[in-house]
C-alpha cells in the first residue's frame, strides 16, 4: 500500500470534496494539440479521481464540469464537450454500477442538448440505488442563477402563505438549493493554477477550505488529491470559534 495512504487519518476524511477542473485547455495546448484533447484526458483524471474517492471512503465528489458562461465558448469547442460527455456516460456507465457510484447532476439542465440529458436521465436512474459515492456533475452551472433560482422559489412560497419570511433559515434556503441532498462540502480544489472560485457553490463553500494547485486537470493525480486530504487534516476548522473552544469540544 502507499505510504502515504497510510498517513490520511481515515476516521476524520472529508465526506464532500469539490472540484473546479481548470488546465484542459493549457494542457492540449503545450503539446500543440486541440483543447478537446485536453478535454478528453480531463475526463480521464475524472475516472481516477472518482476511482481514488470510492476507494478512500468520501462519499461526496462534486465535479464543475460546465459552466453557464462555457456556452460562450467556441461551438465546436461546446459540442465537443457535450458530445464527450455522452459517451462518457454511456461507456462509463457499467463501471458506475460496479463501483456503486450513484450519478447526481445540478445546474440548468433544460439548457443542454436533448441527447445529453436523455443519457443523463439514463444514468441517474440506473444508478440511484448505488451507496458508495455520490458523483454531483455541475452542467451548465451558475452559483448565482441557483441562488436567484433559490429566492425565487422561496419568494413564491411566501406569495402563496406556504411560508413567512421569519421562517427563512439557513435549512430553508438549503432545501431549495440545486444541492439540497448533499452536505456542504469540506473542501474546493481548483486545478491550473488560477485563484478564484468562478461562481462556483457560492452559499455551499462557506467554511471550505480552499486549496488552488498549479497542476493542470490531464495531469491532476491521485497522489495530488491524497496530498491535498492530508494537509486538509493538518488545518484547523474553527467554523469561527476559537481554537480554545474546538478543543474543549473534543474532550
Ligand atoms: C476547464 O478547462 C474545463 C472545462 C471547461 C471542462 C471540464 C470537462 C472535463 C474534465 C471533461 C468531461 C467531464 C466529464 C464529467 C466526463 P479549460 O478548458 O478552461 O482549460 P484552460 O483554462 O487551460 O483553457
Amino acid at each position: 500500500m502507499n505510504e502515504r495512504l497510510n498517513t490520511i487519518d481515515t476516521s476524520r476524511l472529508p465526506q464532500h470534496i469539490a472540484v473546479i477542473m481548470d488546465g484542459n485547455g493549457r494542457w492540449a495546448k503545450q503539446r500543440g494539440l486541440d483543447r478537446t484533447f485536453g478535454h478528453k484526458e480531463g475526463a480521464n483524471t475524472v475516472r481516477r479521481i472518482l476511482r481514488e474517492c470510492g476507494r478512500l471512503g468520501i462519499p461526496y465528489l462534486t465535479l464543475y464540469a460546465f459552466s453557464t458562461e462555457n456556452w460562450n465558448r467556441p461551438k465546436a469547442e461546446v459540442d465537443a464537450l457535450m458530445s464527450l460527455l455522452v459517451s462518457a456516460l454511456h461507456d462509463e456507465l457499467p463501471q458506475l454500477m460496479e463501483n456503486q457510484v450513484r450519478l447526481n447532476v445540478i445546474g440548468n439542465l433544460e439548457d443542454l442538448p436533448l441527447p445529453c440529458r436523455q443519457g443523463l436521465d439514463d444514468a441517474i436512474r440506473q444508478t440511484s440505488a448505488n451507496t458508495r459515492i455520490t458523483l454531483t456533475l455541475a452542467l451548465s452551472y451558475s452559483g448565482r442563477s441557483e441562488l436567484k433560482n433559490c429566492m425565487k422559489k422561496i419568494a413564491e412560497k411566501i406569495e402563496n402563505q406556504e411560508l413567512s419570511s421569519k421562517e427563512i433559515s439557513d435549512e430553508i434556503i438549503l432545501q431549495n438549493l440545486y444541492t439540497h441532498a448533499l452536505p456542504d462540502p469540506d473542501i474546493l480544489i481548483r486545478t491550473g493554477g488560477e485563484q478564484r472560485v468562478s461562481n462556483f457553490l457560492l452559499w455551499q463553500i462557506a467554511y471550505a477550505e480552499l486549496f488552488f494547485s498549479p497542476i493542470l486537470w490531464p495531469d491532476f493525480s491521485e497522489e495530488h488529491l491524497r496530498d491535498i486530504i492530508i494537509q486538509y487534516q493538518s488545518r484547523e476548522r474553527r467554523f469561527g470559534k476559537t481554537s480554545e473552544q474546538i478543543n474543549a469540544s473534543k474532550q
